[in-house]
This record gives structure tokens, C-alpha cells and sequence, in this order.
């Protein structure tokens, strides 16, 4: 809904991403191709290099493809890049934290950028499956935090998640959702509970998908396409754990084992394939074979 060449009124006025890997990068050119500006911060300089270097070459394919209106360099002006969350502007409106899903890791950078911005600040986790309510206890302003989970590929997803946890001011969730509006995706909210609604169900199907590889039901291409063509699901439950990266359904897997019960007890397999490597298609390999990512 732009009117004019600003930002269209409804996005942040700021916005900072907390770890710019698979999911990060994508949130900031989503937040900067629809009008934000926005800052990237890594956890060393070079790091944040790598990732402009990424985001720059992802909007190049994106303009190719004629999937974003302003050109490439016109929305990396619009970003900045830095190495720590000392460095963040205090009037930024919005902070969404991606780091690897690791409670401490979330906690403590939550906590510095939090000491950082100003009160009106509303910071955001983007976890997959922790609870966001654990997360809050390490917040002064737990009232201004609330979980915003984005879906990969970011720019091409069209849901987010919003994960309202037990302090949540119910303003936090409607500024949220107008974001969400903004970034022209749909949202679900959700009440915080371990893995919300779409994680919970999404790593349920892979694990059992990744048992029946186990077992020998049916080779990875076969249960993708049972779900794919037969379910109308656009991509099976394999693929979708190769896009996502066995390292982070591993990851997740374990959190709901320990949450939610022996159901989400992660599969041998998927812990050889993440001790060998095999972590998906960052790493060219994991229950289907990827051309190398550059
Ligand atoms: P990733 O490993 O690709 O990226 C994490 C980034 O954080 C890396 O670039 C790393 O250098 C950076 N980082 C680590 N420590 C840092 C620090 N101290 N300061 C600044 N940056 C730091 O991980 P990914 O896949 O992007 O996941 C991030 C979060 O998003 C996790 O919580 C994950 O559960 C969640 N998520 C992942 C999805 C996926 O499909 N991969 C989907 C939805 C949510």
C-alpha cells in the first residue's frame, strides 16, 4: 500500500535482524525490499560482509526474475551491516533476533540488544519451536517481545507465525500484525506452546517421513511424492527438511522430545546425517542430492 517513495506507513520505521544465516538474511530483504531500512548484525565483521555479499546476489536473482520493483542496489542502500548489538540505533522500532536455535544464545542477545534500544522498541524472536515465554524471562520489557516466525524461503513464504507469549501487550501483537500486512504476507497467531502450530505438526510428518526412510517403507523421492501428489502438499516432508537444514529439525526435534514426549524422539538417521554433515542443500547433501549452494 505505498503512496509515495518512502516507506509504506504501516512497516517499521527500523529495523534491525539479530544473525543474518538461512532465515535472517531473508527477513531483511524482505523488510528492506518493501521499504525499511534496515541493519544486519553478525557476529564478526567478515561475517557481515558474507551476508551483504549474499542478500546482494539473492536480490540479483530476485530482479531477474522480476520479483521486486526497485533495483537490487536500491534496496541495499537501504541496509547496513555491523558486528555487534552495541552498535544499534535506540530508536530502532523493530528487533528480530535469528540466531541459531539455542535458548542461552537467544537469551543473552536478546538481553544486550534489549539494554541497547528504547522503550517503544518491540523485539522479536524468530525460533522455530523454544518458548518464547522462557525467552521473555531474561527481558526487562517482556510486555514488548513476542515471537514473529518467519517461513523459508522468506521472500517467496507467505506466512508469519506470531507467538504471543504470557506477558505480550496485545498493542506488540497488533503492531505486529500490521507488519505482517505490510511485508504483504498472511499471519496466524498463536498462543506460545512448544513448536506453535506449525512446527509441531511440520516436524511430527518429517520424523515420521525420515522413520519410513529408516525402515525401508519407501525411498525419500517416493514419500515426498506420496505427499506431494497425493496430499497436495507443494513440497514433501524430506525436501522440505533439506530446505529447512537437518541440523535445525534436530535441533527442534530434541526440544519437543523433551517437551512434548517420546512422539518427537528424533530418528537415528537424522542424527547420523547431521554427525556426517549431510545437513541438506546448504551442504549439497541430505535425503535428496542439491546442486552446491554458491
Ligand atoms: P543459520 O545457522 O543459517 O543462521 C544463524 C546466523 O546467526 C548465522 O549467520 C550466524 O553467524 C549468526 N550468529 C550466531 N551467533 C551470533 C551472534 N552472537 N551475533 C550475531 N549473529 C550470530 O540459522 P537459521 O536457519 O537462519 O535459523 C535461525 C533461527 O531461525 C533459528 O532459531 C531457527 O530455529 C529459526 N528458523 C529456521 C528456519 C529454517 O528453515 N532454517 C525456519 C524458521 C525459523
Amino acid at each position: 500500500m505505498t503512496t509515495g517513495t518512502g516507506p509504506a506507513p504501516a512497516l517499521p520505521q527500523s529495523v534491525a535482524v539479530i544473525g543474518g544465516g538461512r532465515m535472517g538474511a531473508g527477513i531483511a530483504q524482505s523488510f528492506a525490499t518493501a521499504g525499511a531500512p534496515v541493519t544486519v548484525v553478525e557476529q564478526s565483521r567478515e561475517a557481515a560482509e558474507a551476508v551483504r555479499g549474499r542478500i546482494a546476489g539473492s536480490l540479483e536473482r530476485a530482479a531477474g526474475r522480476g520479483l521486486i520493483d526497485a533495483g537490487p542496489a536500491e534496496v541495499l542502500d537501504r541496509m547496513a551491516f555491523a558486528d555487534a548489538v552495541t552498535g544499534l540505533d535506540p530508536a530502532t522500532e523493530l528487533v528480530v533476533e535469528a540466531v541459531p536455535e539455542d535458548a542461552g544464545l537467544k537469551a543473552r542477545l536478546l538481553a544486550a540488544a534489549e539494554r541497547v534500544v528504547g522503550e517503544g522498541t518491540v523485539l522479536a524472536t524468530n525460533t522455530s519451536s523454544l518458548s518464547v515465554t522462557e525467552l521473555a524471562a531474561v527481558l526487562q520489557r517482556p510486555a514488548r517481545f513476542l515471537g514473529m516466525h518467519f517461513f523459508n524461503p522468506v521472500p517467496a513464504s507467505a506466512l508469519i507465525e506470531l507467538v504471543v507469549a504470557e506477558d505480550t501487550d496485545p498493542s506488540v501483537v497488533d503492531r505486529a500484525l500490521a507488519w505482517t500486512a505490510a511485508l504483504g504476507k498472511k499471519d496466524v497467531v498463536v498462543k506460545d506452546s512448544p513448536g506453535f502450530a506449525s512446527s509441531r505438526l511440520g516436524v511430527a510428518l518429517g520424523l515420521e517421513a525420515i522413520r519410513m526412510v529408516e525402515e525401508g517403507v519407501a525411498s525419500a523421492e517416493a514419500i515426498d511424492d506420496a505427499m506431494r501428489l497425493g496430499y497436495k502438499h507443494p513440497m514433501g516432508p524430506l525436501r522440505l527438511t533439506d530446505l529447512v537444514g537437518l541440523d535445525v529439525r534436530l535441533a527442534i526435534a530434541e526440544y519437543l522430545h523433551a517437551t512434548l514426549g517420546e512422539r518427537f524422539a528424533p530418528p537415528r538417521l537424522l542424527r547420523d546425517k547431521v554427525a556426517r554433515g549431510e545437513l541438506g542443500r546448504s551442504t549439497g547433501q541430505g535425503f535428496h542430492t542439491w546442486e552446491k549452494q554458491r
